[in-house]
């Protein structure tokens, strides 16, 4: 297991990355004045809109807002993880990776790349010559050539393919770490995939991080997948992303399944721009990585109760992720169906016909909320309201949004105030130098939000989200929640790490600004930090006291 990369190593790296020479490797940059421009990489253009200052360190599109530094540039146009794009840029200039336990990182990933690539091409070769396993595909309706662009593949019956075939290229810990073997005990290693059709999942890049193996008899469990590995991480992994992309270039939307048959048996029927999340629930990662590739989405869920469950969990992963210009939807198959059935049954234009009836995300999202909620009463739209507004203060301040908050006001008949982000409430005044910024009005809000990204650690001290969504009235909370939230998912974030999540966010400039200012708490932060909790946790009591006296008065 590689250890974590210290910070200073970090910031060695970019202190000494040249990005308008990195840049440059990848597109021909023009110098013009201070600054180096090109077409922008990111979005198709016919005339220079993409610039890089060597200055800043820093790239921006003026065309479609592109922007960010060496590792961001690595990350978006690369596809690569933080870590790999640090690799990348440490290789770059000589340097060699040190975790923090004194360890150069298992550079060996290319080991277990090649060993998974090579499995791949023995699984296929395997299919080639079971008769069954054909069989078997193409009582499912799908083609040799679709097989074949999908690579895939069948592991035999037998307990000992892998080793046999492999024991002398690689060794037994590598064949372990990709996942293809598994551990009983120490030294005692088994295949991990028998007798199943194997689907190779692929990173954007084409290179084989895993599997998927579906068994052809009643075995259980129907479908087995890689364990997490080095190279295979469930969350931030598409089925068929990059299958989807050879055959589109560039994809203008997306279309999202839930399993791996659905991905191919739409391919055969020539939707090829989808993709499955791997069995787990639909993680914000996900939404990260779908927006990376295409702003116009479509969610397509079965149409069992799991499948709506999974749509309503979907949704809530959404909302934080929310820019304007995406447009997210939602599709639901006929009860009992799913997208590889409803093709195979009904044929590609009753399958169209379901996504064109695809509800929009605020549609689907006021359809679900009200469908167990009486709203003509008075008590049900009240109901309504607690309901949506800790939803909806997850969304990022947007246009969409404030729509959204029109929408609940409408159904509810009433004025629920947005709570005014701490955005509005600096962009108010006139701009402010970096020296005024620094000292941005006092408030326990802005303290807490100043605290937390710069030691996202204090998150274990913070209350409970549930708790503080009580409180939503308090300019910024939302953004404390945001913050929060992503912390709890990845609680080993760095702070800048977290203050660059909202860097295509309007929210940005506002974070930048509170890491800029220097209240006077700062000095023990952990003490700070719980003071505020207090604070907000004497607010929510009072807030409960005041609904009481209330009710009481009624
Ligand atoms: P489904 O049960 O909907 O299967 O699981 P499916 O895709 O329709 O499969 P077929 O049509 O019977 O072949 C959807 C996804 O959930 C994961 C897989 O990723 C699958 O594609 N899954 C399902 C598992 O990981 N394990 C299982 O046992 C079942
Ligand atoms: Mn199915």
């Amino acid at each position: 297991m590689a250890g974590k990369i210290p910070q200073p190593f970090i910031d060695q790296v970019l202190n000494q990355t040249d990005i308008v020479d990195l840049i440059n490797g990848y597109i021909d940059l023009k110098n013009k004045g201070k600054e180096y421009t090109a077409c922008c990489p990111f979005h198709g253009e016919k005339t220079p809109s993409f610039t890089v200052s060597p200055e800043k360190q820093f790239y921006h599109c003026f065309g479609c807002g592109a922007h960010g530094t060496a590792i961001n540039f690595l990350m978006e146009h690369e596809g690569l993880q933080f870590i790999e794009a640090i690799e990348v840029l440490a290789n770059r200039l000589g340097l060699e990776v040190t975790t923090e336990n004194g360890h150069v990182p298992q550079n060996d990933h290319h080991k277990l790349y090649l060993a998974l690539e090579e499995a791949n091409k023995y699984y296929q070769q395997q299919l080639r010559t079971n008769q069954d396993a054909i069989g078997y595909l193409k009582s499912r309706g799908i083609s040799g050539e679709i097989a074949s662009q999908f690579n895939i593949g069948f592991a035999p019956t037998g307990f000992n393919n892998i080793s046999n075939t492999f024991g002398n290229q690689f060794k037994q810990t590598e064949l372990v770490n990709t996942g293809l073997l598994s551990e009983k005990a120490e030294n005692k290693t088994y295949d991990r995939f028998r007798s199943r059709i194997m689907f190779p999942i692929k990173d954007s890049r084409g290179r084989t991080i895993g599997f998927g193996g579906r068994s052809v008899d009643d075995t259980m469990p129907k479908y087995m997948n890689s364990p997490e590995t080095e190279l295979f991480h469930k969350s931030n992994t598409l089925y068929g992303i990059y299958e989807a992309r050879q055959a589109l270039g560039k994809v203008k939307q997306l279309i999202i399944v839930e399993g791996y048959m659905d991905v191919v048996a739409l391919s055969q029927h020539n939707i090829r721009n989808c993709v499955a999340t791997l069995g787990t629930a639909t993680t914000a990662q996900n939404i990260r990585n779908l927006l990376r590739f295409c702003s116009d989405l479509i969610f397509c869920f079965d149409g069992d109760r799991a499948g709506r469950d999974a749509a309503w969990k979907a949704l809530d992963q959404m909302l934080p992720e929310f820019k304007d210009g995406i447009n997210i939807r939602f599709a639901f198959m006929p009860q009992g169906e799913d997208p590889d059935s409803l093709i195979r049954s009904l044929g590609k234009d009753a399958f169209n016909e379901y996504l064109n009836n695809a509800a929009s995300l605020s549609e689907y999202f006021f359809t679900n909320l009200i469908k167990d909620i009486d709203t003509s009463s008075p008590d049900g739209r009240a109901k309504l309201a607690s309901t949506a507004k800790p939803l909806l203060a997850k969304i990022p301040p947007t246009v969409f949004r404030d729509l959204m908050y029109k929408e609940l006001n409408e159904r509810v008949g009433t004025t629920i105030s947005v709570a005014p982000s701490i955005i509005e409430n600096s962009t108010q005044s006139s701009p402010k130098t970096n020296k005024q910024s620094r000292s941005l009005k006092y408030t326990k809000t802005r303290l807490a939000i100043a605290l937390l990204i710069r030691d996202p650690s204090l998150a274990e001290h913070a209350l409970p989200i549930e708790e503080l969504s009580h409180l939503l009235s308090l300019p910024g909370i939302d953004l404390f929640i945001q913050l929060l939230e992503i912390v709890e998912a990845e609680p080993n974030i760095s702070a800048i790490a977290l203050v660059e999540r909202f860097h295509s966010q309007n929210t940005y400039a506002a974070l930048q600004k509170l890491l800029l200012w220097d209240p006077p708490d700062m000095d023990n932060r952990e003490l700070s930090f719980k003071q505020t909790m207090e604070r907000f946790k004497d607010d929510i009591r009072r807030n409960e006291l005041d609904a009481i006296i209330q009710q009481e008065n009624l």
